[in-house]
């Protein structure tokens, strides 16, 4: 049941549109392979789909370097596969979101072409970021800021005269030089791209790095502390020990604990509410409830939750929780304070564990991120080789108490299926831009990306019927292939299907949350619209209420339950 606000209480899921279903057979899916499967999310019983890119790209960073706002990749196919994809979306009841990337373009975006053969000062390059380098004949980098992906964020041009010439900042790959957003000539463009994608009828955009865009005056040098997290202003490791908000092991710590720290001059700059407050108004023009989700690395929630003030945007992705471990202290003191922070602004809180950014979580929640450190990926050579079933069975446990929260939750294609991380790809298979930027010292992200199965029989499991696949996929995920799992009753899609229906039924998205005690510190238990939730993180079975008078029953587990108690890593709904 959804309120007239849909995405207050919706399920989201995450289409990687590289990786779901390729209807032309070349390896990498397709919009027209999406809109074949759309049934199955609709089966599944989520209420929207996010698309990631689709748009004309290069591919360096898989489609998140933009060559045309305005258009479909032919590797994907058409804009009117696109309005084929809408209206059967539409048709089944599922809205959709697509991806905006604003931050940077790509380098062959006609923009970029048109700055670098520009002169100097001209129009064209003020729309990028093109700074003259420092020392003797301009040889070194503006300033010392580092890539996301490793290596400086500079890059220097040649001019025509094949004379060395400017530099050009990119946050992330030199392939993805960042855009002007000082400049008004590149908001306005901005604010026709979202008019055609909402003229198309989308029902909303997902932004790429809504906490970068604006730079500090003057782009001063900038050192982040010893392994602060690449993406955000997370704190690092070494300050979180020596404040004590974590024990030795890494593992008890809520994201949302860090201490806060001196925001970088490149991440959550005050500028960025202004460009949110100007889209909003674009938005607000059309009819619907169409929807702005920000991606922005911010710590704490309490920062975050600037991003979904009134007039900005609609939703945060709440990327504390997801870097929470599997802890029951932790996960209630970030549970808390993301319901505090959001709800102090009148957003909802958001719920994500596994997207294309980040190693999956029924791989993710068996390691130690002291080792294995967000963003580095994983790979033979890590430290650590997680144990798979009890990566699952966490992972099941994980998204049965993620899926009862109150607000809008994110759902990662693949996740539904229990699909672990790939982490065995041939070193000569990895696309992630971070392989190639540190050497193969980090592993990067594709391991997450892999196409995913529906049929086990099939060639490619399905994803297409010529057996292609442009990362390849592990010969055990015939196991989790979607045809295997359906009607079957422990499933983790059946888990899934019948959470999904649950969370429906009694409508906990729009809920509010009361923790429950005396179930012991391992334990996360609260109820929601009259349903129990009881999750054990612990390695004791947990004795369940007998208190809960005579009808209680479980509507719900992530794995066996007998004898009235509640096995380590599982989760139960009890009504
Ligand atoms: C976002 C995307 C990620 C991409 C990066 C640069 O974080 O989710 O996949 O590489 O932005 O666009």
């Amino acid at each position: 049941m959804l309120t007239t606000e849909w995405w207050r209480s919706a399920v989201i899921y995450q289409v990687y549109p590289r990786s779901f279903a390729d209807a032309d057979g070349d390896g990498l899916g397709d919009l027209a392979g999406i809109t074949r499967r759309l049934d199955a999310l609709s089966v599944l019983g989520v209420d929207a789909v996010w698309l990631s890119p689709f748009y004309t790209s290069p591919q360096n960073d898989a489609g998140y370097d933009v060559a045309d706002y305005c258009d479909v990749d032919p590797r994907f196919g058409t804009l009117a596969d696109f309005d084929t994809l809408m209206a059967r979306a539409h048709e089944l009841g599922l809205k959709v979101i697509v991806d905006l990337v604003p931050n940077h373009s790509s380098d062959q975006h006609r923009w970029f072409q048109a700055a670098i053969r520009a002169p100097e000062g001209s129009e064209e390059r003020a729309r990028y970021i093109f700074r003259d380098g420092k020392g003797p004949g301009g040889d070194e980098a503006p300033n010392n800021w580092e890539s996301v992906f490793g290596g400086p964020a500079w890059s220097r041009i040649t001019d025509e005269n094949g004379k060395p010439g400017q530099w050009y900042l990119h946050l992330f790959d030199s392939s993805q030089p960042d855009l002007n957003w000082e400049n008004p000539w590149v908001r306005e463009q901005f604010k026709d791209i979202l008019r055609f994608w909402l003229d198309r009828g989308v029902d909303g955009f997902r932004v790429d790095v809504a906490h970068g865009m604006v730079k500090a005056a003057g782009m001063p040098d900038y050192t982040p502390p010893a392994n602060a997290g690449s993406m955000g202003s997370s704190a690092g490791l070494d300050d979180a020990l020596a404040s004590g908000a974590l024990d030795a092991s890494g593992m008890n710590e809520a994201a949302s604990d860090r201490p806060e720290l001196p925001t970088p001059p490149y991440w959550a700059q005050d500028g960025v509410h202004e460009i949110n407050r100007e889209w909003r108004e674009v938005l607000d023009e059309y009819e619907g409830d169409r929807v702005l989700v920000a991606e922005a690395w911010v710590d704490p929630p309490r920062k975050l939750a600037q991003w979904v003030r009134p007039d900005e945007m609609h939703q945060a992705f709440n990327f504390a929780y997801l870097e929470t471990p599997w802890n029951a202290d932790a996960i209630r003191r970030v549970v808390d304070a993301s319901l505090d922070a959001f709800s102090s602004v009148g957003a909802p809180s958001t719920w994500v564990l596994s997207n294309h950014d980040v190693i999956r979580h029924a791989t993710r929640l068996v390691l130690n991120p002291e080792l294995n450190p967000q963003g580095a990926g994983i790979g033979p050579n890590s430290p650590e080789h997680p144990d798979p079933e009890l990566g699952l069975r966490r992972a099941r446990a994980a998204s049965a108490l993620m899926l009862a929260l109150p607000g809008s939750a994110y759902v990662y294609q693949g996740e539904e299926l229990g699909l672990p991380e790939a982490i065995h790809l041939p070193d000569e298979s990895r696309q992630d831009p971070t392989w190639f930027r540190t050497d193969g010292e980090k592993y990067g992200r594709d391991g997450c990306r892999v196409p995913i199965p529906w049929e086990a029989e099939a060639p490619a499991f399905g994803f297409n019927d010529t057996g292609l696949s442009w990362l390849p996929q592990p010969e055990i995920w015939s196991q989790f292939a979607r045809d295997s799992q359906e009607g079957v009753p422990d499933s983790t899609l059946e888990l899934y299907k019948r959470s999904l229906a649950l969370r429906a039924e009694h409508d906990l998205g729009n809920g509010a949350l009361e923790w429950l005690q005396g179930y012991g510190s391992e334990t996360i238990a609260f109820r929601n619209s009259g349903v129990t939730v009881i999750a054990n993180t612990g390695t004791e079975s947990v004795q369940l209420p007998a208190g809960d008078g005579p009808g209680t029953r479980i509507v719900l587990q992530s794995a066996g339950v007998d004898g009235g108690t509640l096995p380590p890593d599982t989760t139960v709904w009890l009504v």
